[in-house]
């Protein structure tokens, strides 16, 4: 006879409030239905690491085994090791950012910078911009600590910095509960906007006046496809918190980022990092640096580059044959996403389960907003990780669930039941 164990969560009554509150990320709930085979995936932003050669993999791993396993083994000291510092101020160089070792602290990817910035930073109804839709798990990070998200809508050229200053006039100067404004000026995740070098002069002059910090993420900055490069707002100030990570141009399993900022700040977040997690891996910090300096990255992040502006190209084509008049989307230089509007009478939440028994998924609008308090007609599709014909098959998939939604909501329209937009 076999006995049925019944297990009562008796930790219900017992969680923090701020748990209580937490919405688990729509895209972390999506990856279990994407491994259906019969399902293409717009949904997750996974970099496709089969990209990376096996030799430079191994050239990478081999001194973390050998020559440098002592060290690789080891606890190493908070801030991360000095000779990955440098290899990252070496990348910085590179896109025009000055930056010294002891400005830099290694960091369990840009996600843990963004909690740590938040828990060093953050007081329970402090107040922090950030654009409007942004990233999820910015959101996530930052909404342990319980602060007013104010969000500042994009356009096609990034950051609607004339409404940011109407916000900042609201909030008034000196403010002391105005913490720091979030921002992904190249590529938005998951708007795919960039914003232009005047937006980001301005931003910078508004810090200033309104005495707020800047912080920068950049995951996606090297993943440009057309355009020219934008200088990062760090390389425009130097108290700019820059967020870099390894995840879109090496692997996100080396889970390694890294925060470039002023002392002063890296001091207050070192003292928090103690207690997360003492320190960031060192075996994957060996592994980072021998990739950065002994493989041919440049040559890998060509193929990188060339491979996902084919992607998007793709996808671009497809948005363009077959998706309704009705809707707009943006036109990304880069990164992994585009931003799909469509009207706002369209919930996007609820046409997901026609979209996946439709073969074809992607991330309702509504998680990129703080308590999901706006996005409810919009959704993020990403083009980085399918193949071009696969992308083709999945937005043409996309555009017939949206096509049977619009013809119902027509027929209202001609009836006269609700307005046109
Ligand atoms: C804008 C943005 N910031 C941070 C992250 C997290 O990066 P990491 O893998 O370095 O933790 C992501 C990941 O997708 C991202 O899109």
């Amino acid at each position: 006879m076999t006995t049925a164990h019944l297990t009562f969560d008796q930790t219900g009554d017992k969680i923090a409030e701020r748990v209580v509150k937490m919405r688990s990320s729509a895209v972390r709930d999506l990856f279990a239905a994407a491994s259906n085979p019969n399902i293409i995936s717009l949904s997750g932003g996974m970099p496709d690491v089969s990209l990376l050669p096996h030799s430079a993999i191994r050239t990478a791993t081999r001194a973390a085994c050998d020559d440098e396993r002592a060290v690789a083994l080891q606890y190493g000291s908070t801030d991360g090791r000095v000779e990955t510092k440098q290899v990252f101020c070496d990348l910085m160089r590179d896109i025009g950012v000055r930056a010294k070792p002891e400005n830099v602290m290694i960091t369990t990817g840009a996600q843990e910078a963004l909690d740590l910035i938040a828990k060093t930073f953050l007081n329970p109804g402090d107040i922090v911009l950030a654009e409007g839709p942004t990233y999820l798990g910015a959101l996530q990070a930052f909404s342990a600590y319980e602060p007013d998200i104010r969000c500042i809508p994009f356009d096609d050229e990034g950051m609607r910095v004339d409404l940011l200053e109407e916000e900042l006039a609201r909030i008034g100067k000196g403010n002391p509960r105005l913490k720091f404004l979030y921002t992904i000026p190249n590529f938005q995740n998951p708007g795919g906007v960039t914003m232009v070098p005047a937006r980001r002069k301005r931003l910078l002059e508004l810090s200033e006046e309104y005495g707020f910090m800047v912080v920068e993420d950049d995951p996606y900055g090297r993943l440009r496809y057309g355009g020219g490069h934008v200088l990062p707002l760090k390389a425009l100030s130097d108290d700019v918190v820059y967020l870099g990570t390894v995840s879109k141009v090496f692997a996100p399993g080396l889970r390694t980022g890294w925060i470039v900022a002023p002392k002063s700040v890296l001091a207050k977040i070192n003292l928090v990092k103690q207690g997360t997690d003492l320190c960031g891996s060192a075996f994957n910090q060996v592994v980072v640096e021998h990739y950065f300096t002994d493989t041919p990255w440049q040559k890998t992040l060509q193929k990188f580059v060339k491979t996902y502006r084919t992607r998007r190209d793709a996808m671009l084509a497809a948005l363009d044959e077959h998706f309704p008049a009705e809707a707009t989307w943006t036109r990304p230089e880069g990164g992994f996403f585009v931003w799909v509007t469509l009207p706002s009478y369209v919930d996007t939440g609820s046409m997901l389960s026609v979209a996946l028994e439709n073969g074809v998924t992607y991330t309702p609008g509504d998680g990129f907003y703080p308590g999901g308090s706006a996005g409810k007609n919009c959704m993020r599709i990403a083009f980085c990780y399918e193949s071009p014909e696969n992308l083709a098959e999945a937005v043409k998939r996309l555009a017939a669930v949206i096509n049977d939604r619009l013809e119902l909501y027509r027929a209202f329209i001609d009836a006269g039941a609700i307005k046109a937009e």
